[in-house]
């Protein structure tokens, strides 16, 4: 039988109207609404694509969008003081660099520039110290997304065997700590990792953050688990006609289903979460600032 599908699209959009709602209500208490600074350097079509929705999402959710697009070869500098400037704006919340950015700037120095309160990414050191601690900090998107994903599909995930391949700051390090946050007995592989197929099938969930198209086979994935794609690849489709694309994950969707027993598709999977998980973010980011109590949106 095949896979449950986790419908990611439909999650992320029940979250979306609850901090909506949120955001509605404390518009009225306060005449406040949180804002959500995202600067975009050069003009890579993918990051294009991802700063757009962000802005039309954060519109949607009522709050303040600001979006700043910088030309590729901005001085390090110059980025570094517009963040400084947004630091110090009472009306923006939440800041957000979308990456990568071009070779010439320092990524760390610019993530370490968004003052830690203001870091909606959860990439400040900061923020990664209280997540290896156990302690309250903003988390980045994606995973935090994955995880809600994951506790919607298993009510306890005490014990489980969770194996993350991947260890990027922004997936894969940061999903191992929520995981282990759980319970689960987290593995995290990487490229040099010997006989992943091995260590893939020991996983009750498998949380795949590599970005190669279909990487993770059908039989690699135990049966019964549950399946996270974090991959989003542009890939060739004759079949849609000459010179078209399609997305694909790093699993290999349609065979994968007939094992797993709840799968995520690409699209329609994590990614929307990510953006949820941002406006969620950019809220609690908002309501610390002003001194509000913390929402408790539940889906
Ligand atoms: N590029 C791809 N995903 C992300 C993300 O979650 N945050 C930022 N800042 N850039 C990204």
């Amino acid at each position: 039988m095949p896979a449950n599908l986790i419908d990611g699209k439909e999650y992320a959009t029940r979250l979306r109207v609850g901090i909506a709602k949120e955001v509605e209500r404390l518009k009225k208490l306060h005449d406040l609404k949180p804002g959500l600074a995202v600067l975009l350097v050069g003009n890579d079509p993918a990051s294009e694509i991802y700063v757009r929705n962000k802005g039309i999402h954060t519109k949607e959710a009522g709050m303040e969008s600001l979006e700043f697009r910088l030309p590729a070869e901005t001085p390090e500098k110059e980025l570094l003081a517009k963040i400084d400037d947004l630091n110090k704006d009472p009306n923006v919340n939440g800041i957000l660099v979308q990456l990568p950015i071009p070779s010439h700037m320092s990524q760390q120095r610019v993530i370490e520039t968004i003052l830690p309160e203001k870091d909606v990414d959860g990439l400040h050191p900061i923020n990664v110290g209280y997540l290896v601690s156990g302690l309250d900090g903003f988390v980045p998107c994606t995973p935090k997304g994955a995880t809600m994903l994951i506790k919607n599909s298993i009510k306890d995930l005490t014990g489980k065997n969770a194996v993350i391949i991947g260890r990027s700051n922004l997936v894969g390090k940061p999903m191992a700590q929520l995981l282990l946050k759980e319970h689960c007995t987290v593995t995290i592989c990487h490229s040099r990792t010997d006989n992943l197929q091995k260590v893939c099938l020991s996983a009750d969930i498998l949380v795949a953050a590599v970005g190669r198209p279909e990487m993770v086979k059908a039989d690699w994935i135990k049966p019964g688990s549950v399946v996270i794609d974090v991959g989003v690849n542009r890939i060739p489709a004759p079949e849609k006609g000459e010179g078209k694309n399609k997305l694909v994950g790093d699993v290999e969707f349609e065979k994968a289903r007939e094992i797993a027993d709840a799968i995520t598709p690409v699209p329609g999977g994590v990614g929307p979460m990510t953006i949820a998980c941002l406006l969620l973010n950019t809220l609690h980011a908002f309501c610390v600032q002003n001194g509000f109590e913390k929402p408790d949106i539940r889906v």
